[in-house]
C-alpha cells in the first residue's frame, strides 16, 4: 500500500529556497507554507451561508520569495508542466494572466487592490513547489493563493495576525473568482489560513464564525483515508458555478440570506423540482455537519459514519455532483469496513475522505486498486488525512 508522502517541511522549505537561490542568484527574503484540504463534512454550503467541518492536511505549497525594484513580477513553479510568468505589477488585471500563474498573480492583484501590497509596487520575484496534488478537491489552488500571501506579507514586515490572515482569505477569494474565473466559496482559504494542527475547523459562513474541534481519530485507532480518483475536476468549467447560481436562485424565491438557514418545511414550497433537490441538499448538509461535530465530541464513531454515508448519498443523489469514481470508492471503502466515506470538495471527480479503523488500511487500499483496476481504471492516489497547520512561516 502506498501513501502519498508530504513529504518533510523543513526539507521542502529548504529545497524552494534552493531553487529561488538558483534561479535569481540571491536568496530569498520569505521562505513559507501554506496546506491543501479536506473538508471532512459540509459540502456546497459555504456559498449558501452554512457551516463546514474541514481540516488542512500536512501536504502543503511551499513558497520562497524576494522584493525587486522595477516593478516586475516574475513567477515560477518547480512542476515541469507549469510554464514561467512574467509581467509588470501594474498591469496585473483579470484575464490578462493565463494558467496556474493567474492564481499566484491573482494574489497578488487582489492584495493590492485590498492595499494590503503597497510596498510592493517595486515587483517580486516567487517560486513555489508543491506537494498537494493538483485538480483532486484538495485545494491545490487555496494553498497556492495563501502560500504567495503569506509570503508576501512576510517580504513587507506584516504581522501575519488573525486580522490579517481574515485579510488575505478575502483577497484568496477574489482572486481565485475573478483572476482565475473560479467562483470559491471561502472554505478553502480559510482552512489554509486559520488550521491548527491536530484539530478541525468549524466554519460558519453566515457570520464567519469559527470554532476548534480537537481530533481525536488517531487516540481512538481511526483513520482519515483520503482516495484520489485521479479523474479530474475543474471549478472553471461550469457544474459549480451553475450549483452556485441555482442555490442562490432558490434563496431568492424563498426570500432568504442564507439558504443554508432555511427550514425543511421552506424548501418544500418550492415549485421547481431540481432547486427544491439541491436545497434539501444544502439544509439537510447543515443539520449533519452539527450532528458530526457532536459525534466527534461524543467519540460516536459509528454515528459519524452513518453521517458521511448520508453527505454522500445526498451529494450523489440530490446535489448531483458525485461521479462513478466517486460512488465506487465509497462503496468499496465500506464492504471493506470503513465506517463511512463521502466525496469531498467541489466534486466532479477529485477525492473521497474515509474514515476507517487504522486496521483496515491495507484491506481496503488493496480493494480500491482491484476495483479499479477491474473497470481499467488508473489506481487512485491515497493520502492519510491528518490534520495539520495553516499557513505561515517555515
Ligand atoms: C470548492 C470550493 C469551496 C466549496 C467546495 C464544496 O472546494 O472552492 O468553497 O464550495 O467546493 O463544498
Amino acid at each position: 500500500m502506498e501513501i502519498l508522502d508530504p513529504g518533510s517541511p523543513m526539507a521542502l522549505a529548504q529545497r524552494v529556497g534552493e531553487v529561488f537561490t538558483a534561479w535569481t542568484g540571491q536568496g530569498p527574503e520569505a521562505v513559507v507554507r501554506a496546506p491543501g484540504r479536506v473538508n471532512l463534512i459540509g459540502e456546497h454550503v459555504d456559498y449558501n451561508g452554512g457551516p463546514v467541518l474541514p481540516l488542512a492536511l500536512p501536504h502543503a505549497t511551499y513558497a520562497a520569495a524576494r522584493r525587486r525594484e522595477d516593478g516586475v513580477l516574475r513567477l515560477r513553479s518547480d512542476d515541469p508542466a507549469a510554464e514561467d510568468w512574467t509581467g509588470a505589477v501594474a498591469d496585473l488585471a483579470p484575464g490578462a494572466v493565463p494558467g496556474w500563474a493567474s492564481y499566484a498573480a491573482g494574489m497578488v492583484w487582489a492584495m493590492g487592490a485590498d492595499g494590503m501590497a503597497d510596498g510592493l509596487a517595486g515587483g517580486l520575484d516567487l517560486c513555489v513547489t508543491s506537494t498537494v496534488p493538483t485538480g483532486a478537491g484538495l485545494s491545490s489552488s487555496a494553498a497556492l493563493l495563501c502560500a504567495v500571501g503569506v509570503a508576501v506579507t512576510e517580504c513587507l514586515g506584516l504581522p501575519l495576525d488573525d486580522p490579517l490572515r481574515d485579510r488575505l482569505v478575502a483577497a484568496g477569494v477574489r482572486a481565485e473568482s475573478e483572476m482565475a474565473g473560479a467562483p470559491t466559496g471561502g472554505m478553502d482559504q480559510t482552512v489554509a489560513m486559520h488550521a491548527r494542527r491536530g484539530e478541525l475547523l468549524l466554519v460558519d459562513f453566515a457570520d464567519g464564525h469559527r470554532r476548534r474541534v480537537p481530533s481525536s481519530f488517531g487516540a481512538a485507532g481511526l483513520s482519515l483515508l483520503v482516495v484520489d480518483t485521479r479523474v479530474s475536476h475543474t471549478h472553471t468549467d461550469g457544474g459549480f458555478a451553475e450549483r452556485r447560481a441555482s442555490t442562490a436562485e432558490a434563496a431568492r424565491v424563498l426570500g432568504v440570506e442564507h439558504l443554508a438557514r432555511a427550514t425543511p418545511e421552506q424548501v418544500a414550497t418550492l415549485e421547481d423540482a431540481r432547486l427544491r433537490r439541491l436545497a434539501g441538499h444544502v439544509v439537510t448538509e447543515t443539520g449533519r455537519v452539527h450532528d458530526a461535530v457532536a459525534a466527534l465530541e461524543g467519540e460516536d464513531w459509528v454515528g459519524l459514519g452513518r453521517l458521511l454515508d448520508a453527505s454522500h448519498a445526498s451529494l450523489r443523489d440530490d446535489y448531483e455532483v458525485s461521479c462513478a469514481e466517486l460512488d465506487l470508492t465509497c462503496e468499496v471503502a465500506l464492504a471493506h469496513g470503513a465506517l463511512g466515506a463521502r466525496m469531498t470538495g467541489g466534486g466532479f471527480g477529485g477525492s473521497a475522505v474515509v474514515l476507517l479503523g487504522r486496521e483496515h488500511l491495507p484491506g481496503v487500499a488493496a480493494a480500491l486498486e482491484a476495483a479499479y483496476a477491474d473497470r481499467g481504471w488508473r489506481p487512485p492516489h491515497l493520502l492519510l488525512g491528518e490534520p495539520a497547520a495553516g499557513a505561515g512561516h517555515c
